[in-house]
């Protein structure tokens, strides 16, 4: 997490690297800082909070300097507070760095500097690392040998970069686990933790990679790796649009991707519909190694690990291939048994999740191929996995995922269809008219989005409650997971998803009368099953909320009416009023809904 945005060239650097964070603070937002050098002098301003408001508290955009660096946070080590904030000095103030990962040992690295005499000033563990290049320089090396030195003691993940007082005209910069960019620039170099930053300014970017240390000037830059020897990278060239991101008439980003996906939805499939099956320009396995494939194991974290789940069912249901579905933090931990027959399917909205990245290295090394279904484009795990699908939803900005989840499940349904027809399990009418049903998903979300006032309606009459439970069967399983993690996420109100025939397993022994129950329970296979579930809630005198295809039913508390669909494309559909829930549920409470606390949108370190 944390963005990091840095320069050195010709133009002033605050505004530059002001614009910089702003674009990153989905990375994080609990503080923010930027340092310059200026006639000689090493000047810093940091502090709590979000950008805009240290911005017009501490006026940073007065700093100036053509070289700076700049970064907003999101608390790993030490609380967000000012003094933690980065970037952070040496002892002796003559170096400064913005730090964006984990330094592992820092403890054990501040102990020894400590018995040196160096006072640290603040918790984190970033700060070891200007205080270790401090110490380096006293030892007689040069700040190029220093930062390298440095690097070599510090274990962890880490996107570093460095300003020294008494070179004013070079920027250092590291990288290991978390990601950096530069641009080149006829006026400079940018650097930024993604391509946002830099895209407006330059369409040739260097991805940095791991263990490489670079030193740049205003016009040129070497790279070294870690055993101190020069490396040369590909300088990429940036053919995508740069992305409109613009709030438009919408009081928050959320509402306005809400609301934006008829259209984003239409973007997973437009283009990748092949009379009965379905095409991708990027998977770069063959059809001959697809059709050996035994076992899907689908990897992601927060909402896309929802996503996962329904894609689990997709493939199974329509392809026939077993499919598991993993946590991505457990994945690369638990010693999978993989063999080469899997196929490891990634799905990251931003691309850059530690984890996620984690589980495609455990995969690669055991000889697994890799799909990624990102949405961020030349994002880290886009460039890492054997073959890819992009969403193309579009810069995704509020932190509580929306439209990328539907996009994720329309890539799903597709990539099923796919495989369903590639080994056969699936023939060509049906395939035809399933594919044509997903043509009509746009239509049918958009006329959904057209009257939210029952849901509206619902929001102002629960938004003071402090618990929820959300239940579901099936494909709407995932779905009230998601319900649940919308509303905690953005409303702060404890809430659980639950199978609706689990609940009996420990969940109902919390039903009362204060407990709303929102089940999802269109009509479909197991609709019966789950109308059980529900008196099941009702004579413990639970609130229900049932969200579904049919007609009002005697006896809940509401009903929010959905289209009806077939079962595989019902999440597309039984998403959307849950979404929109914890969105009215998190207004009537005044929360912050585009920047939760605690939360971030890319979560870099594990
Ligand atoms: C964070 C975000 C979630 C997101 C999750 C996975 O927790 O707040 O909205 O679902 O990370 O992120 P990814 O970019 O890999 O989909």
């Amino acid at each position: 997490m944390c963005g990091i945005s840095a320069y050195i060239g010709e133009k002033e650097a605050v505004p530059i690297l002001l614009e910089g964070i702003k674009r990153l603070e989905y990375r994080g937002y609990d503080s923010c800082g930027v340092a310059t050098i200026f006639e000689k002098e090493l000047v810093c301003r940091k502090g709590a909070g979000k950008i805009k408001d240290v911005n017009s508290k501490l006026k940073l955009f007065e700093l100036k300097g053509c070289v700076g660096i700049a970064q907003t946070r999101w608390a790993t080590h030490g609380e967000p507070n000012d003094v933690n904030a980065h970037p952070h000095f040496s002892e002796n103030k003559e170096i400064a760095i913005v730090h964006n990962g984990i330094i592992e040992n820092a403890s054990s690295l501040r102990k020894v500097l400590r018995e040196k005499g160096y006072n640290f000033r603040s918790k984190t563990d970033s700060e070891v690392v200007a205080f270790l290049i401090e110490d380096l320089i006293k030892e007689g090396n040069s700040m190029g040998d220093a930062f390298m030195k440095a690097l070599k003691l510090v274990e962890g993940a880490f996107a570093i970069v460095a300003i020294n007082r008494k070179k004013p005209h070079k920027l250092y910069v590291a990288k290991q686990s978390s990601p950096l960019v530069l641009g080149i620039a006829n006026d400079g170099l940018y650097v930024a933790s993604d391509i946002l930053p830099i895209q407006k300014y330059t369409r040739k970017v260097v991805y940095l990679q791991d263990g490489d240390v670079g030193i740049l000037t205003k016009s040129n830059y070497s790279i070294r790796d870690l055993s101190n020897v020069d490396v040369n990278r590909d300088v990429n060239e940036l053919n995508e649009e740069i992305e409109e991101t613009s709030i438009g008439n919408f009081e928050h980003f959320m509402l306005k991707e809400i609301h934006e996906q008829p259209k984003t939805i239409h973007r997973a499939f437009r283009g990748r519909i092949d009379n009965d099956t379905a095409k991708f320009g990027g998977l770069n396995i063959s059809e001959k190694e697809l059709k050996r494939i035994k076992r899907i194991i689908l990897v992601g974290c927060g909402t896309s690990w929802h996503a996962c789940l329904v894609g689990g069912y997709l493939l199974e249901d329509i392809a026939k291939i077993p499919s598991q579905v993993e946590y991505a933090s457990e994945f690369r931990y638990k010693k999978p048994v993989l063999k080469e027959d899997d196929l490891l399917v990634v799905l990251s909205q931003s691309g850059e999740t530690a984890d996620s990245i984690a589980a495609i290295n455990e995969a690669k090394k055991k000889g697994v191929k890799t799909i990624g279904l990102v949405n961020s484009v030349g994002s880290s795990i886009a460039r890492l996995v054997d073959g890819g699908i992009y969403l193309h939803a579009g810069q995704e900005i509020g932190v509580a995922s929306t439209k990328t989840f539907t996009s994720h499940l329309a890539v799903l349904y597709l990539l099923s269809v796919y495989l369903g027809r590639l080994n056969g399990s699936l023939d060509s009418e049906k395939a035809k008219e399933m594919l044509n049903e997903l043509e009509g998903i746009p239509g049918i979300v958009s006329e959904m989005l057209k009257d939210s006032s029952k849901i509206e309606e619902v929001a102002s009459k629960y938004f003071e409650g402090n618990n929820a439970l959300y239940l579901g069967r099936h494909y709407n399983f995932p779905i009230a997971l998601e319900g649940a993690l919308k509303l905690k996420e953005i409303s702060y109100i404890h809430a659980e998803g639950y199978p609706a025939a689990e609940m009996k397993h420990g969940p109902i022994a919390l039903i009362d009368e204060n407990m709303p129950v929102v089940v999802i329970a269109p009509e479909g296979r197991l609709y019966s099953k789950i109308l059980s579930n529900i008196e099941e809630v009702k004579s413990r005198r639970g609130k229900v909320i049932v969200i579904t295809t049919n007609g009002l039913e005697d006896g809940f508390d509401e009903v929010i009416k959905i289209p009806k669909v077939s079962d595989y494309l019902m999440p597309l559909v039984s998403v959307i009023p849950v979404q929109l829930l914890s969105y009215y549920v998190a207004k009537k409470r005044g929360c912050d809904i585009d920047k939760p606390r605690n939360l971030a949108k890319s979560v870099t370190v594990e």
